[in-house]
């Protein structure tokens, strides 16, 4: 009985969106059922801006952000590939981001713009933006995004060896393209505009699997 009060109240929690401030999703171990499904304040996208933080000892491929929608499953995917290269996926080939410094063991900022006007995507690591590349792209409609796996189809077909193993925190998405200003605000933690489709403030979140919520502790006070 109290295991199934427990278990109410658990699926009561995760209904309501949660303030994530200081905290951050720990993905512990490889596999294909961990992950969380992120429920999105909007739903029709003529941009996009994606930021996060993220740390990982993988060197393998694997997924850092995936958007499918019922008309194609990498409607706007960011993918850090086994060569030292993030791609960036909306409906068609990538906008393919190398010679990067994506180390392992570092937390990393990430971000991400496009929008359908001019199909140009844009990748931001850390205070670094990288070339404006065309991707094409019609309107997103309809969103599953999950962090930790990759859908392979709309809200499934994960892959274990394109899992995230790592923590993953600080994600905001926004229905318009940032300023590089905002941008540079978003990677020095300075005051930003939170995101108006994903609040990393007031996230509404399920988790799927072994993943934990845990406190963010950089350092030592
Ligand atoms: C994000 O969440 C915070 C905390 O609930 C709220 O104050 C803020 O208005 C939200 N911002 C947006 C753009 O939704």
């Amino acid at each position: 009985m109290a295991l199934y009060i427990l278990l109410l109240m658990l699926t009561a929690c995760a209904a309501t969106p949660q303030d994530l401030s200081g905290k951050m999703f720990t993905f512990p171990q490889e596999s294909n059922t961990a992950y969380v499904q992120l429920t999105p304040k909007r739903v029709d996208f003529g941009a996009i801006t994606v930021c996060l933080r993220t740390i990982t000892d993988l060197n393998r491929n694997h997924v850092l952000f995936s958007l499918s929608t019922p008309s194609g499953s990498d409607a706007f995917l960011i993918f850090k590939s086994t060569i030292d290269e993030i791609l960036i996926y909306v409906h068609g080939p990538p906008g393919t981001f190398g010679g990067e410094d994506y180390k392992v063991n570092t937390w990393h900022s990430i971000c991400s713009t496009w929008d359908s006007v001019t199909g140009v995507v844009q990748l931001w690591l850390d205070n670094k933006p990288f070339i404006r590349k065309y991707v094409g792209g019609a309107r997103i409609r309809n969103p599953s995004i999950i962090i930790g796996q990759e859908q392979d189809s709309h809200g499934g077909g994960f892959d274990k060896t394109q899992s995230f193993v790592g923590m993953i925190s600080d994600v905001h998405m926004w229905d318009y393209t940032l300023s590089a200003c905002e941008i540079q605000n978003y990677v020095d933690e300075l005051n930003f505009t939170p995101g108006n489709v994903l609040n990393w403030s007031e996230l509404d979140f399920q988790i799927t699997g072994r993943v934990l919520t845990e406190d963010k502790q950089m350092t030592c006070h």
